[in-house]
């Protein structure tokens, strides 16, 4: 049996997409391996998304090409994807730079992936064409027993692309425009994945929020539609989604919060900036009292629910004074957790045309300042939560033996001791004690009341 080993970068999109691509390989007879020296079939999954992880493929694949002439030296045959926004982007050119690659994929192609292959034998490929056809209608979905090995949550792909065309982003020309997956699809893989023991879904997208699939009545549904079908659903238990957009969080979906309990009380909603000139430079088309505005409606909805964001430094022109607007938008804000980045300027984005570019001293400066307020405000939270009773989905054998690895309602990471219980349960516990990454907790007392 022939093996393949993807390496995964970026976002959620892609550790979805080399799920599937395994699946559509695993129907042509390959198993996956962890280990890139026994693999047959080397597959990089990129991300173009700053220019330090765009970089980072060919790193690895200079890694990949003494791999492949070593095993070359052994006899065997290696083959050489790299498939993901690099590829989508660069195309072509991927070829020219690095001569161990053979075949070139886009995100949207990923069901051609065998017929890429044959044709790689007699030559190099390289398919980033848009294709009519929808890659979900050819791409098979995993076997039961392949959905069990991969655990208790799961991701699930509900609608992709963008139309927003952020200044700054490159996610509207690598992923194309915004297309939603009809919901009888989506309930469909659901029911399958909950048949395999998973407990939770987590809903992604580039935009989930702005989520509108045909519904089995021919109407046009909405997330907050789509969270009470599969909230029906036998054995699925909690709910998320990402990631959402500010524009797009309509009453409906706010509503969810408030009405589905399986919906879990967290919410990242990138805002970027602080500074509404800022905001209007990147094109997000709201302004940070819009946000403000959005986020009191939320905590109305789900008063205890946790927020976190994504947020630029250094985009260009920001001054002094709007980069400050930006971090009391956070403390007025307060988040659970962040993700936080220097501005890549990326090709054929507006942004990186434009000529005030910040100094690399000053956007590390900037990125210092915001880490030190987003992190002093995480471990706020996590502290926040000690002494709380709370329901904790077990994912997992902990660090230590007797140990148990979940994830709370806000999705911070859970260690539990336990001996008895088993992955998939979700047990009402008792947060002792907050670590830096992780809580620590023990089973609550009959009667407890949980928190969420
Ligand atoms: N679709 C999502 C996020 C896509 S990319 C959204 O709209 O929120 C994830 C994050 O990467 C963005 O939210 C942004 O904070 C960051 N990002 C995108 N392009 C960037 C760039 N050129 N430089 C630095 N950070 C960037
Ligand atoms: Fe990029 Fe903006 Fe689209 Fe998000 S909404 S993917 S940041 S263009
Ligand atoms: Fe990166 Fe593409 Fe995701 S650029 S962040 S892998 S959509």
């Amino acid at each position: 049996m022939k093996k393949v080993f993807v390496k995964s970068y970026g976002c959620q999109m892609n550790v979805y997409d080399a799920e599937r691509m395994a699946d559509v390989l695993a129907v042509k007879g390959y198993s996956e391996t962890k280990a890139m020296e026994e693999a047959d079939l080397v597959i990089l999954n990129t991300c173009h998304i700053r220019e330090k992880a765009a970089e980072k493929v060919y790193s690895e694949l200079g890694r990949v090409r003494e791999l492949k002439e070593e095993r070359g030296e052994a006899g065997r045959d290696t083959k050489v994807v790299v498939a993901g926004c690099v590829a989508q982007a660069e195309g072509r050119e991927i070829l020219r730079r690095a001569s161990v690659v053979d075949v070139v994929v886009g995100p949207q192609n990923y069901h051609r992936l065998p017929d890429l292959l044959d044709q790689a034998d007699r030559g190099r490929v390289v398919d980033t064409e848009f294709p009519v056809e929808d890659k979900f209608d050819h791409l098979p979905l995993a076997s039961r027993a392949r959905t069990i090995s991969r655990g208790v949550t799961s991701f699930l792909t509900i609608q992709e692309g963008c139309d927003k065309f952020c200044t700054f982003c490159v996610v509207p020309y690598t992923r194309g425009a915004e297309v939603s997956r009809p919901v009888a699809r989506i309930v469909d893989e659901a029911l399958r994945l909950a048949d395999a023991g998973v407990r939770e879904l987590t809903l992604i997208g580039q935009n989930v929020n702005a989520y509108h699939g045909e519904g089995p009545d021919g109407a046009t549904w909405t997330l907050g539609r789509l969270l009470h079908r599969l909230a029906e659903i036998p054995g699925i238990a909690r709910l998320r989604y990402s990631t959402s957009h500010p524009r797009d969080m309509d009453q409906e979906l706010i509503a969810a919060h408030r009405d589905i309990p399986a919906v879990m009380p967290f919410l990242h909603l990138p805002v970027q900036s602080g500074s509404d000139r800022i905001l209007a430079a990147m094109n997000r088309k709201h302004t940070s009292d819009e946000y403000r505005r959005v986020i009191e409606s939320i905590r109305r909805a789900r008063p205890d629910i946790a927020l976190s964001s994504d947020f630029i430094v250094g985009f260009p022109g920001e001054t002094d004074s709007e980069f400050e607007d930006t971090l009391r938008l956070i403390a007025d804000v307060g988040f659970a957790t962040s993700f936080y980045f220097k501005y890549s300027p990326r090709p054929g984005t507006p942004a990186a045309e434009i000529a005030a570019q910040i100094p690399e001293s000053v956007k590390a400066e900037r990125f210092a300042r915001m880490q030190n307020l987003l992190e002093t405000q995480r471990q706020a939270f996590n502290h926040g939560t000690v002494g709380r009773t709370m329901d904790v989905l077990l994912e997992k054998p902990g660090r230590h033996l007797g140990q148990m690895a979940g994830k709370s309602p806000y999705l911070q990471p859970v260690q539990f001791e336990t001996d008895t219980h088993r992955v998939g349960e979700i047990v009402r516990v008792r947060i002792v004690r907050a670590g830096s990454n992780s809580l620590f907790a023990e089973q609550a007392a009959p009667g407890d009341r949980a928190a969420a």
